[in-house]
């Protein structure tokens, strides 16, 4: 099978491409990413056998000979941070609305297939005490910059499948860790701000609730909705992983030998999402799908040892995310 992996240098993307290159031997791999702030070359390191193109998916000229050479493409490119959405809503228009289209308009030319990687954060949120979860049903309800354009990008892809008769696929996850995320986001940042002597920061009260699911666990059911998923269906991939903020700092700092309250409030994220909640019944049920690290806890510790091993992988990047934190005034005490 010849793979075009867009966002291949990215968190979730690399570990796709490190997964599918241990998995799935007779598989070529081509990456397509602009290497933006959030692609890293450090991250495909060591891998035999992966192209990589330096490309803006939002760019016809690159997009279109890749697509056309390519079985499936598997569409992980994206802005994917909230809070650079709230400073700087553009290249979030750009890539993931211009980009997914690009893409769209290269897989209807040449007839591949296409799986597009999207968000829980398209529903919006619920409050801490519903009783129910996303299921693919929910109604779109996007809050942010960065989770509207991703809501516009799976609407292209629903009116791709059924205007143009594209053979597409979508999957909306919850939050992932694992391996090489990005130290702006929550629990990277969190690790390595500690790995340096300093406190973790948490965005206003604390008990906003996320759905963490392993980042292996999330690729793992891509490769099964590629190999059993129905064209036109949406999946939603969860592993019943929801903890607070809170809790979440909590346990970073007990596996770091740190004081439970070693951490300082700071203030809350404009538009803040209270809580994620994903009902993956359908992706288990039709597709067998089950998760292969449904204990957070060991999860996390391993997280935490790769990024006390792998420092000069993380180190390039701490300061300059920090700076943009500086910039975006999400650190005054609360
Ligand atoms: P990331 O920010 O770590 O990586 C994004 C990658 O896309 C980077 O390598 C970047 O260089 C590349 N990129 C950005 N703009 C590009 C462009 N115009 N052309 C080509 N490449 C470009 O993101 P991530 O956390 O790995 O997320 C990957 C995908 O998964 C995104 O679509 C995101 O919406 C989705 N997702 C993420 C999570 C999560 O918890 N991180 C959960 C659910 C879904
Ligand atoms: O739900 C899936 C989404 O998960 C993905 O679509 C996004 O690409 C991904 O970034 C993630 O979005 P969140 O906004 O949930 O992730 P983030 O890591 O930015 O924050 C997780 C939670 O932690 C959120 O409630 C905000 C909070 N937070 C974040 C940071 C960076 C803090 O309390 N302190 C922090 O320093």
């Amino acid at each position: 099978m010849r793979l075009l992996v867009t966002g291949g240098a990215g968190f979730i993307g690399s570990n796709f491409v490190h997964l599918t290159r241990k998995n799935r031997a007779d598989t070529e791999i081509t990456v397509l990413d602009a290497f933006t702030y959030a692609g890293n070359h450090a991250s495909l390191a060591g891998l035999d056998r992966v192209r990589v193109i330096e490309g803006d998916i939002a760019d016809a000229a690159v997009v279109d000979p890749l697509v056309a050479e390519a079985d499936v493409v598997v569409h992980f490119a994206a802005e994917s941070h909230n809070d650079n959405s709230l400073d700087d809503p553009s290249p979030f228009v750009r890539t993931n609305l211009i980009g997914t289209f690009t893409l769209l308009e290269a897989v209807r030319r040449h007839d591949v297939r296409y799986h597009h990687i999207s968000t829980d954060e398209v529903y919006g949120d619920l409050e801490l005490d519903d009783e129910q979860r996303f299921t693919e049903n929910t109604a779109y309800n996007p809050s942010s910059p960065y989770s509207s354009t991703k809501a516009g990008s799976d609407l292209l892809v629903r009116a791709w499948v059924r205007s143009f008769g594209v053979r597409a696929t979508l999957s909306n996850c919850s939050n992932n860790y694992g391996p090489r995320q990005h130290v702006e986001k929550f629990i990277p940042r969190q690790i390595t701000t500690i790995l340096d002597g300093g406190r973790p920061k948490l965005y206003g009260d604390g008990l906003n609730v996320r759905d963490w699911i392993h980042v292996d666990d999330h690729n793992e059911a891509v490769w099964t909705i590629i190999d059993r998923g129905e064209v036109g269906q949406t999946y939603l991939i969860g592993a019943d992983g929801e903890r607070s903020n809170l809790a979440v700092v909590r346990d970073i700092l007990r596996h770091m030998g740190r004081a439970p309250d070693d951490f300082d409030h700071v203030t809350d994220r404009s538009g803040h999402d209270r809580r994620y909640a994903i009902d993956s019944t359908r992706l288990r049920t039709e597709l067998g799908w089950t998760p292969r690290y449904p204990d957070f806890g060991s999860g996390l510790a391993a997280t935490i040892d790769w990024y006390r091993a792998n420092e000069p992988w993380w180190r390039p990047q701490k300061a300059a995310a920090e700076q943009r934190y500086a910039g975006q005034q999400i650190i005054a005490s609360r």
